[in-house]
C-alpha cells in the first residue's frame, strides 16, 4: 500500500518503467504497445529525441515565467505555426494548461465575446451533446454529456444537451439509407426552446471519444450544424482535445466537414505529453472585438503556456509537420480499421467497430443484432482490457454508450508515429486477446 489516492482505490496499477516510441515498459520488464497514447495524448510515442532535446534546451534557458507580465519566443512561435495550420481566420492562441482549462476558457470567452460585442447580453448558455465529453471542472463537466456528470449534477451549470450524432445507436432510429441529420436539426429544436438571446455557443467534439468511443458524425452534420448557429448568431465551438493535430487524419479533424468554426480548444496533441499545455484557437473576429471592447480576457491558469510546455509544443507541432504524420495517421488508422472491422467483428461480443484516422472505437454487445449491451456491473470493458494488457496491449476502455449507464466501448489511439507493421502486430496481439476473452465470457451468450 502506497499513500497515493488514486482514482480507482481497487484496482492494482501497472507501475511504469520507462516508454520508448509505441512501446512502454513496466518495472518488471513487460512491454506493452501504448495503443491509445495514454488517452490520445502521446501522439509522438514515448523518448522522442527531437522533443527531449527541446525540452532540455528550453530547460536551460528558462522553463516558467507568468503570462501576466511575460511572453516568450516559444509561445510566439507556436501561434504563428497554429495559425498557419488552424483553417480559416482562427490565427489567435489564447494558452492554458489542459484540455478542462481548454473548454471552460472557451465557454467564458464565449459569454464575454457578446458581452463585448453588444454591451448588454444575455447570451451566456451553452449547448452541448450527450455521449460527449469536454472535462472534469465544474464548467467543463456542466457541457459533458456522459455518466462522468452525475454525481456531481447539484454543482452544475444548467446547460442544455442535444441527442449525440451516434449512428450506431441513432437516436431517431434512422439508417444511413434513411438519415436526414436529424441529430443536427437537433440543435435548432433546443435552440427555440431555449430562446438564442440566452444561448452564447453550441460546443461538440468534432469526433467523439473519451464518452462514445470515436463516434464520427454524419457527413452534411457539421455544415447543417455551423447553418444553425449562424441563424441563431450562436458561436460554434469545436473541442479538438483530441482529434486535434493529426489524431484523425487532417491537422484539425474539423477539415473533414469542410466547416470553420469560431473556437478550437485544443490540449493533448499539441504537446503530445511531453508537457501539460492547452489552448483555445479563436477567430480573429472574435480576437478584434475584445481587443476593442474591454480589451482583456481574464481567465489565466498558473502554468499556461510557460516556456517550457510552449517550447515542447513547437518541437512537437513541427515533428508533426515534418514527418508527415498527419498523412502517416490517415494511412495506418485506414489498414487499422479495416483489419479491425475484419478481425474483429466475427467475435459474437463485437457490435461495432468504427473511427477516423488514428481515433478507433470498438463497442461491445451482447447481442449482435437487438444491440443489447452488457450489464455494467459485469465490467466486460475492463475485463477485456485487462486479457489485452495479458497481450501486450494497452487500451482506453469506457462504459455508457447504450444507456448513460449500459454499454461498453474502448478507445484505440496508438501514437501517430505507428507504422504499418506495428499495427500488425497491434492486430495480431489484439485478434489473440479477443478469442481468449471469448472463452472468458461464453457463459454470457444467450
Ligand atoms: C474532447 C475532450 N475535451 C476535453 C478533455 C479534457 O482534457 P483534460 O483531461 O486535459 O482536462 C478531454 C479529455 O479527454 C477530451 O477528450
Amino acid at each position: 500500500m502506497d499513500n497515493v489516492f488514486y482514482r480507482n482505490l481497487n484496482r492494482s496499477y501497472l507501475e511504469i518503467d520507462r516508454g520508448e516510441g509505441i512501446y512502454l515498459y513496466d518495472t518488471h520488464g513487460n512491454r506493452y504497445i501504448d495503443a491509445c497514447a495514454g488517452a490520445a495524448v502521446a501522439n509522438l510515442g514515448h523518448a522522442h529525441p527531437r522533443i527531449i532535446e527541446a525540452m532540455v534546451q528550453q530547460a536551460n534557458k528558462v522553463v516558467f515565467s507568468h503570462l501576466s507580465r511575460w511572453t516568450s519566443a516559444p509561445i510566439k512561435e507556436l501561434a504563428d505555426l497554429v495559425a498557419k495550420l488552424a483553417p480559416g481566420s482562427l490565427n489567435k492562441l489564447y494558452l492554458v494548461s489542459g484540455g478542462s482549462e481548454a473548454t471552460e476558457a472557451a465557454l467564458k470567452m464565449a459569454r464575454q465575446y457578446f458581452l463585448e460585442r453588444d454591451g448588454k447580453s444575455g447570451k451566456y448558455r451553452i449547448i452541448s451533446r450527450w455521449k460527449s465529453f469536454h472535462g472534469n471542472t465544474i464548467g467543463a463537466l456542466s457541457m459533458t454529456g456522459d455518466k462522468r456528470r452525475k454525481k456531481y449534477v447539484p454543482l452544475l451549470l444548467d446547460f442544455p444537451h442535444i441527442a449525440p450524432a451516434y449512428c450506431y445507436r441513432c437516436p431517431f432510429e434512422k439508417k444511413q439509407e434513411n438519415c436526414s441529420v436529424e441529430c443536427a436539426l437537433d440543435l435548432e429544436r433546443v435552440v427555440k426552446m431555449e430562446g438564442a438571446e440566452n444561448v452564447a455557443a453550441f460546443i461538440a467534439e468534432s469526433v467523439g471519444g473519451a464518452a462514445c468511443g470515436a463516434i464520427v458524425p454524419p457527413a452534411d452534420y457539421f455544415k447543417i450544424i455551423r447553418q444553425i448557429c449562424d441563424h441563431y448568431d450562436i458561436l460554434l465551438i469545436d473541442d479538438e482535445v483530441m482529434a486535434g493535430f493529426g489524431r484523425t487524419g487532417t491537422m484539425f479533424s474539423i477539415e473533414d466537414w469542410e466547416v470553420i468554426p469560431d473556437l478550437i480548444c485544443v490540449a493533448k496533441g499539441m504537446s503530445a505529453g511531453y508537457a501539460p499545455l492547452g489552448g483555445v484557437i479563436a477567430q480573429e473576429e472574435i480576437y478584434n472585438t475584445f481587443k476593442q471592447g474591454s480589451g482583456s480576457f481574464v481567465h489565466g491558469h498558473t502554468y499556461g503556456g510557460n516556456p517550457l510546455s510552449a517550447a515542447v509544443a513547437v518541437a512537437v507541432v513541427k515533428t508533426l509537420v515534418d514527418d508527415g504524420l498527419v498523412a502517416n495517421s490517415r494511412l495506418v488508422g485506414a489498414y487499422l480499421l479495416r483489419e479491425l472491422k475484419e478481425k474483429l467483428s466475427p467475435f459474437w461480443y463485437v457490435g461495432d467497430v468504427r473511427g477516423k484516422g488514428m481515433m478507433l472505437g470498438v463497442e461491445l454487445v451482447k447481442d449482435k443484432v437487438t444491440k443489447e449491451p452488457f450489464l455494467v456491473s459485469l465490467g466486460v470493458a475492463e475485463k477485456l482490457t485487462q486479457t489485452l494488457i495479458k497481450h501486450g496491449v494497452i487500451v482506453y476502455p469506457g462504459t455508457g454508450n447504450a444507456d448513460g449507464e449500459n454499454g461498453d466501448q474502448f478507445l484505440l489511439a496508438p501514437p501517430l508515429t505507428m507504422t504499418i507493421q506495428q499495427a500488425e502486430e497491434l492486430v495480431a496481439a489484439m485478434v489473440a486477446g479477443f478469442a481468449e476473452f471469448e472463452k472468458k465470457i461464453a457463459f454470457m451468450k444467450y
